[in-house]
């Protein structure tokens, strides 16, 4: 042991630079010698509009600016603002609420849904069921509560969700530790745009309830990260699995992370709740409980002016028509921006991994690392390398950059082979 450490040796950490900041840092500075304009920068995980700029929801912002100041200056009741609580719920599962005992919790964005799921339906030292191709602080929010991830394979040969790997995964996970929580980010996945479909959602949750029901002393519990739900699909399809998602028995429990970030463009403002569609009062009631402890014992509460903004829109038809329709706005040019780099990678045979929806587009391929390098030296081309490939960010790139990427990316993929 190093005896100089006042770390206990189960949180010591290694120091060192995020690649994925990194890698933004060297385009910005970039941006700063050469100009945007010869530049693509697809390291951004937020939106932005055709010149580079955050996007800024102007309804959102608008009630932001119209608070009290007593709404911005005042603790968040410990569960959250009981407006916001009942909007959230809206916010959520718009004209899709499942059947069930719903509860919501308000957390600091997504990553605070996550933590509590986590740390409450997951036992110490037992493993959490994620997509191999997954958002890396799944890992990071595993370990801090002395967890772990375990992966499944995401795609069939076809690029469909893969079942056998799923189910074979939660079979052995439920055997040996009798609880699973399986955390699936979908629709609009980061990092591969990947949406699970109805019909996919359809035989899970026919596995879901076999599974519990052989096993009544089995816990499954399925945690449908939403994070990017409103930047998916046409009107409200993206919502139909929700009400797919119930109706199960009472040994298994959906939960929602939905987060503020990316749906109102709060990302700064930590805004975020974790839902659960509970078979039971009790569990419901529980849910509750359990959630309101995990604020309290964390970060007590969330940030009272970004509750009561959503809460005001929410309740407010006309506000609510506007920001809807900014969100409208914004997806379907994220999916023009989207389509062009498709198509482009269907021109020059470029292989992506199955994509539907979303802020990230991803390429399976070797030597990540030293093309992400090439493009950035060589093509002030700026692409996040992943554990299994490179990640693109329609979010952040205009439509005429997106159609331009893939042939850069192909080229380099053909140099490093
Ligand atoms: C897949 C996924 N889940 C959850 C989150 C949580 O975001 P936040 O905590 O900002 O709401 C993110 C953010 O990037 C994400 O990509």
């Amino acid at each position: 042991m190093n005896s100089n450490r006042m770390v206990i040796p189960s949180s010591v950490r290694e120091a060192g630079n995020d690649p994925i900041f990194h890698i933004a840092e060297l385009a910005k500075k970039r941006i700063a010698d050469i100009g945007a304009d010869p530049v693509i920068n697809s390291t951004i995980g937020s939106l932005m509009d055709d010149q580079g700029n955050l996007v800024a929801l102007k309804s959102v912002y608008s009630t932001f600016r119209g608070l009290k100041d007593s709404e911005i200056a005042g603790y968040a009741s410990i569960a959250g603002l009981p407006e916001f609580l009942n909007s959230v719920v809206y916010a959520c599962f718009k004209n899709h609420r499942p059947d069930g005992y719903i509860e919501a919790v308000a957390t600091p964005g997504g990553t605070g849904a996550v933590r509590h799921a986590i740390a409450n339906y997951s036992e110490y030292g037992d493993k959490v069921l994620v997509q191999d191709w997954h958002w890396a602080p799944y890992g990071t929010i595993a370990h801090e509560n002395r967890r772990e991830i375990e992966t499944f394979t995401l795609f069939d040969k076809d690029g469909n969700f893969n079942f056998e790997s799923y189910e074979s995964k939660m079979l052995e996970l439920l055997e040996k530790q009798k609880r699973v929580l399986s955390i699936l980010n979908t629709p609009a996945h980061n990092p591969t745009g990947y949406d699970i479909s109805d019909d996919e959602w359809k035989k899970l949750v026919a596995f879901y309830t076999k599974t519990a029901n052989e096993h009544p002393d089995w816990r499954i519990i399925i945690l449908c990260d939403i994070a990017y739900i409103d930047f998916a699909g046409k009107g409200e399809s993206a919502r139909e699995f929700m009400t797919i998602l119930s109706g199960m028995p009472e040994n298994v429990l959906p939960l929602y992370a939905y987060s503020a970030s990316k749906t109102m463009t709060m990302y700064g403002l930590r805004n975020g709740a974790l839902l659960c569609v509970a078979p039971t009062k009790e569990i419901a009631e529980e849910f509750k409980a359990t959630c309101s402890f995990s604020n309290r014992g964390t970060w007590s509460n969330g940030t009272r002016s970004a509750q009561a903004t959503l809460a005001k829109i929410i309740s407010n038809d006309d506000l609510r028509e506007e920001f809807e329709a900014e969100q409208i706005s914004w997806r379907e040019t994220l999916q023009k921006r989207a389509k062009a780099f498709m198509d482009a990678a269907k021109q020059v045979d470029l292989k992506t991994c199955t994509y539907r929806d979303g802020f990230f587009i991803s390429i399976p391929c070797e030597h990540r690392e030293e093309i992400r390098d090439y493009l950035a030296d060589k093509k002030n081309f700026f692409i996040v390398a992943l554990q299994k490939g490179l990640r693109f960010a329609p979010c952040a790139v205009n439509e005429e950059k997106c159609g331009k990427a893939p042939a850069l990316i192909k080229e380099a993929i053909d140099a490093f082979d």
